[in-house]
């Protein structure tokens, strides 16, 4: 089952979202002696990433025990302004004490399936292990045609049950991306999807509410196999949603 959270407006979802994060970052580190993240691109999640890096928030976080990857990337160089790895650097990874080895991008300048498997190869080597790895937490926007990290409709990623991270043809963008699959991001400890904004409304009511068309509506497809997944999204983009049905 998924939890929403519903904020009054764009600003106090950041708070909350921020909050949240730099908790399930300390929690991990107690509890497992480090927190394995996941970013998502595009523009929702910036102001989130440039609120924890403030001290009151980057200070409650053990910077050197956090890993950080990403839940896609557009396969452009990484200092393109495409570029997810960029857009975190800007707002975020750049002004915490994270050593560079604990960031570890997807390569966007590299022919895409080799990007794809040096992923792979990468966490295989930190989660020591040939099984799917769970991530503490895995954030992820969603985009208005359902999209989420660069799972689109219709494309072949969205039926990939064996590989973590694949390479993808976006024919409707006429682009390459690189892509965390369902399979690796249902293995999360913790998935948390930011919405916000009324061009959203639509989309978010149909993958919450609608019927489950995952190809149509990949966002659908996430569904945690023991973790859990939260919504956190503010109320113009929750407005289409059935009143009183979340919590
Ligand atoms: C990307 C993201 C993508 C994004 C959605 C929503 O690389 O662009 O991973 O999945 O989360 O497109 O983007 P916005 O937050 O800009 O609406």
């Amino acid at each position: 089952m998924a939890g929403i959270t519903i904020y009054p407006d764009s600003r106090s979802l950041v708070e909350g979202a921020a909050g949240r994060i730099a908790e399930l970052a300390s929690r991990s580190v107690a509890e497992r002696g480090r927190f394995t993240i996941a970013l998502s691109g595009g523009a929702t999640p910036r102001p989130v990433y440039a609120r924890i890096a403030e001290d009151d928030l980057a200070g409650r976080i053990d910077w050197p025990s956090v890993h950080v990857f990403f839940g896609d990337e557009r396969c452009v160089p990484p200092d393109d302004e495409r570029s997810n790895y960029r857009m975190a650097g800007e707002a975020l990874l750049a002004t915490v004490a994270l050593p560079r080895d604990n960031v570890h991008r997807i390569h966007g300048e590299d022919d895409p399936a080799q990007a794809a498997l040096a992923c792979e190869q990468e966490m295989q080597r930190l989660f020591r292990t040939s099984q799917t790895p769970a991530l503490d937490l895995i954030l992820l926007g969603m985009g208005g045609d359902g999209h989420a990290a660069s799972l689109f409709p219709g494309t072949a990623a969205l039926r990939e049950r064996e590989r973590w991270v694949v390479p993808q043809y976006v024919g409707a963008l006429a682009v390459w991306r690189v892509t965390f699959t369902a399979a690796l991001i249902n293995a999360a400890r913790h998935i948390i999807f930011l919405v916000e904004g009324a061009g959203k409304a639509e989309t978010l009511c149909r993958v919450l509410e609608g019927p489950y068309e995952p190809d149509v509506l990949p966002a659908q497809l996430i569904q945690p196999v023991a973790g859990e997944l939260h919504w956190l999204v503010d109320a113009p983009a929750a407005a289409r949603l059935r009143p009183g049905r979340w919590a």
